[in-house]
């Protein structure tokens, strides 16, 4: 018998699902209904590209965390995963926030539980939690600050050198703040997120070697992260046109550069966004393949029948959301308000 295996269809990060005159049916029914609700619509850079472009705010983690924080709006709907509405929902306890999808999870937040760090933190009595953003509000309870890919290495520094650190769950944004910050009293969990980690050495030679004078952008999620700046240290790749950024900061860096053509390691939602930034450069995928099934969950539809219905609101436990927003507002509280990256 023969077996034909499809090859995998290539995703350019563009993928429309309305056309055009859909979309300016759907997105003035999307802002007639926020305005009815008195609702902001929050979208992360992953999110496709009709919800990015119908949101008022659309950027990254930090971003969001500090748009959550300070809206005026009475409603929130968040067009992310889950764990970025929980945290909203934690900032801004007396708002509803809704999300379009609450099977929207994530595998980096699945990767480290309450129990698990409790566990962690009475191996360590001492140590100072440093948690990513992705995780849940439990995880978030127990830890002393969050971070996000834009301010991870900020938060570290604000903490006194000789203090030990347990920093969760991302191995690969752990390593990457250990080396940028020179700490060495920092302990990583072993977490990562299975769309970044999928992003390996192997595409980033492939994809050098077919586009060398290409500039890199690098998310700190990815599994190729340590790789890429060895190349740099080697002197294999050139400093000034390698970056590794949040997808904030690559949304910065695509606006301002003049590259021809631009590698970007991360969750191809972003293209998206780099294009509509800059049209006279080149945005090209480190990995085709590197797309969010989570993220990709928030649909249209899905945000339409949210405003229409207000079904999909975020609960969180008192108590616990009261303990996890100590850790948020103190990450809030470091750095400067942007939307960039290290
Ligand atoms: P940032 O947008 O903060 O860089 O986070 C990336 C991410 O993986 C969110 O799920
Ligand atoms: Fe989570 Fe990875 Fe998806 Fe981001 S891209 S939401 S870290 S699974």
């Amino acid at each position: 018998m023969v077996t034909v295996t499809a090859a995998a269809p290539t995703v350019t990060g563009d993928e429309r699902t309305l056309t055009p005159a859909q979309y300016e049916e759907w997105a003035a029914e999307v802002r007639r209904l926020a305005d009815e609700r008195g609702a902001v619509v929050l979208a992360h850079n992953y999110q496709v590209p009709e919800i990015q472009d119908v949101a008022h705010h659309t950027g990254d983690s930090l971003y969001l965390s500090r748009v959550a924080a300070q809206t005026d709006a009475r409603e929130i709907v968040f067009c992310g995963v889950h764990f970025m509405a929980e945290t909203a929902k934690i900032l801004s306890p007396e708002k509803t926030v809704l999300l379009p999808d609450h099977d929207a999870g994530c595998s980096l937040a699945d990767s480290i539980t309450a129990e698990q760090l409790r566990e962690w933190k009475a191996e360590h009595p001492g140590a100072v939690v440093v948690s990513y953003v992705n995780t849940t509000a439990a995880v978030k309870a127990e830890t002393d600050v969050c971070c996000t890919s834009s301010n991870a290495a900020d938060v570290v520094r604000s903490i006194p050198e000789d203090r030990e650190i347990l920093f969760c769950p991302d191995q690969f944004l752990g390593a990457h703040v250990k080396r940028v910050t020179g700490r060495e009293n920092i302990r990583i969990w072993a977490g990562e997120c299975h769309v970044h980690a999928g992003i390996s050495p192997s595409d980033v030679r492939s994809q050098i070697a077919a586009h060398p004078d290409a500039e890199i952008l690098v998310h700190p999620e990815c599994g190729c992260t340590t790789s890429v700046l060895d190349l740099v240290s080697n002197g294999d790749l050139p400093a000034e046109r390698t970056r590794v950024l949040s997808t904030g900061g690559m949304a910065e860096a695509a606006a301002a550069t003049r590259a021809g053509q631009v590698l970007v390691a991360t969750e191809v939602g972003i293209l998206h966004q780099l294009r509509a930034l800059n049209s006279g450069t080149q945005f090209i995928p480190m990995n085709d393949r590197a797309a969010c099934r989570y993220m990709k969950m928030i649909t249209p539809e899905k945000l339409l029948r949210t405003l229409q219905t207000g079904q999909g609101a975020i609960e969180v436990p008192d108590d616990v959301a009261a303990r996890a927003r100590r850790a948020v507002e103190a990450m809030i509280a470091i750095g400067e308000p942007g939307r960039g990256g290290e």
